[in-house]
């Protein structure tokens, strides 16, 4: 299937980080020492994809567009869309049909830091994949919060359930998603749920329910963290800081994520980090350029 197009969606209304989204969108808040919006867009070049649809709310577009510009400067081919209201993570499929126009996609949402070995591997294979759509499971204490994966004796996928009040099992689906050509119709089909969303994990069902779902299980090797609510923001950052101090480096960054691709080179990497030395991020690139 070769997916080579993303979408990050990075709109709604962070009612959940309210004063803090009031009037910020949640997705340009920080994690530590960059956006938020960088986690997922690094995911994305990890994954090989540099055509990328970045969907906000109408009002937040100009700033993501004064931070993220038309992505060339990271080697990237970034397109804009708006998601008038929060009206559910599928829809953002629709709103990308003449965008993908028949394309296979990689959906990734804008709150969402992945991070570990093993990580990349699991990525690509389920790039490779011929059909259907592939969703990721992720091991979690709460999964009442999340979508949640129900597993027969044998370890086949039975059930998908949105915030189960009795969750099924312990996995959480994590908000990156690869389908096929067809998944933009089939969002059109799903009717809001009583939260009057377009849910994604009525999307994963029609996949399920056609045999063509698979579920790639992120082993202990990896980190998913979600940044919904202010404690899970703060454990981000903690945890991105505790990496990046103890090995003297820094994660998820899509200019160095580029670079490593080959898709810019050691001097346009040594060009990006000249406005950033004062933060220490432009130090990180320059070093990062300066070894060949
Ligand atoms: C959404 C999805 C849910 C998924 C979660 C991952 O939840 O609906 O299935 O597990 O993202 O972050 P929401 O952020 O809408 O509560």
């Amino acid at each position: 299937m070769r997916v080579r197009k993303g979408i990050v969606l990075a709109g709604g209304t962070g009612t959940r980080l309210h004063p803090m989204t009031s009037a910020v969108s949640k997705q340009l808040m920080p994690i530590f020492d960059k956006p938020m919006i960088y986690y997922p867009i690094s995911v994305l070049i990890q994954a090989g994809i540099r055509d990328i649809l970045v969907i906000t709310t109408p009002h937040d577009q100009a700033q993501f567009q004064t931070l993220l510009r038309d992505g060339s400067q990271w080697g990237l081919n970034i397109e804009w869309a708006v998601q008038a209201s929060p009206d559910g993570i599928a829809q953002a499929l629709i709103i990308a049909e003449d965008y993908l126009a028949g394309s296979p996609s990689a959906l990734i949402l804008g709150d969402n830091l992945y991070f570990g070995s093993g990580f990349i591997k699991t990525l690509q294979s389920a790039k490779r994949r011929n059909a259907g759509a592939t969703i990721f499971g992720y091991q979690v204490g709460d999964p009442s919060r999340y979508g949640v994966i129900g597993f027969d004796k044998v370890g086949k996928v039975v059930s998908l359930i949105e915030k189960p009040s009795r969750p099924a099992s312990n996995y959480a689906v994590t908000g990156l998603y690869f389908y096929d050509e067809n998944a933009p119709n089939y969002a059109k089909t799903i009717k809001p749920s009583d939260r009057c969303e377009i849910e994604i994990t009525e999307l994963n069902k029609i996949y399920l329910n056609r045999s063509e779902l698979q579920v790639e299980l992120l082993g202990e090797g990896t980190t998913w963290l979600d940044t919904g609510t202010t404690k899970s923001l703060l454990a981000a950052a903690q945890f991105v800081s505790a990496i990046e101090e103890r090995q003297g480096l820094r994660i998820c960054c899509p200019e160095v994520e580029s670079f490593r691709k080959g898709w810019i080179s050691s001097e346009a990497l040594a060009e990006l980090a000249i406005p950033l030395q004062k933060s220490g991020y432009g130090d990180y690139l320059t070093k990062i350029a300066s070894l060949k």
